[in-house]
């Protein structure tokens, strides 16, 4: 699957088959977070990949809206360091991730950290050192339903030259 491909074809999976995700799939994943784009080049960025079944439940169930993670073969958890834009690496290792599951064939869904009153228990959980946040969870799996979404069209939010 090509780039523009996997980003329009990208959607949020959030129920997965019990088949095993390899972890080189899983490192690859992180290896295209860690290469996006970041303020400064400062990449201030880490990445817990738990596999661990007993982890996978604790955090979902910290969650409000990420209950699925239990489910999941892996989840990423962006933690990044408390810069000024931190938020903004962070999603865009995000999105990365996100697009190269697509690219493996995989499932996965973005489910919030930052701004979350769950954030930092789950900082807690992964044992992060003081000083990072919780950009975002990413469970990944091998998608067991193919999400169809309205989008917004081209025509509507595209403007040249002029609002
Ligand atoms: C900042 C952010 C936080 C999100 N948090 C959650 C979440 O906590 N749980 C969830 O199921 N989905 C979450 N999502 C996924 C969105 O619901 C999803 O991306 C949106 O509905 C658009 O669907 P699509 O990703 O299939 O295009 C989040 C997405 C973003 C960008």
């Amino acid at each position: 699957m090509d780039a523009i491909e996997a980003l329009k074809t990208r959607r949020a999976v959030r129920t997965y088959t019990r088949e095993a995700v390899p972890r080189e799939v899983i490192e690859d994943l992180v290896d295209c977070g860690r290469l996006a784009a970041t303020a400064i080049n400062i990449q201030p960025w880490e990445f817990v990949a738990v596999t661990a079944p007993d982890l996978l439940r604790k955090i979902a169930e910290v969650t409000d809206h990420g209950r699925f993670i239990a489910d999941a073969a892996a989840c990423i958890a962006v933690l990044v360091r408390e810069t000024k834009y931190y938020l903004e690496d962070g999603s865009a290792a995000t999105q990365n991730i996100l697009v190269a599951a697509r690219a493996h064939g995989l499932g996965a869904c973005w489910v919030a950290g930052d701004k979350k009153p769950y954030a930092a228990e789950i900082c807690r959980l992964l044992r992060a050192p003081a000083g990072f946040r919780l950009v975002s969870l990413i469970p990944v799996g091998h998608p067991a339903e193919q999400p169809v979404k309205d989008k917004r069209p081209l025509a509507e939010v595209l403007h040249w030259d002029r609002f």
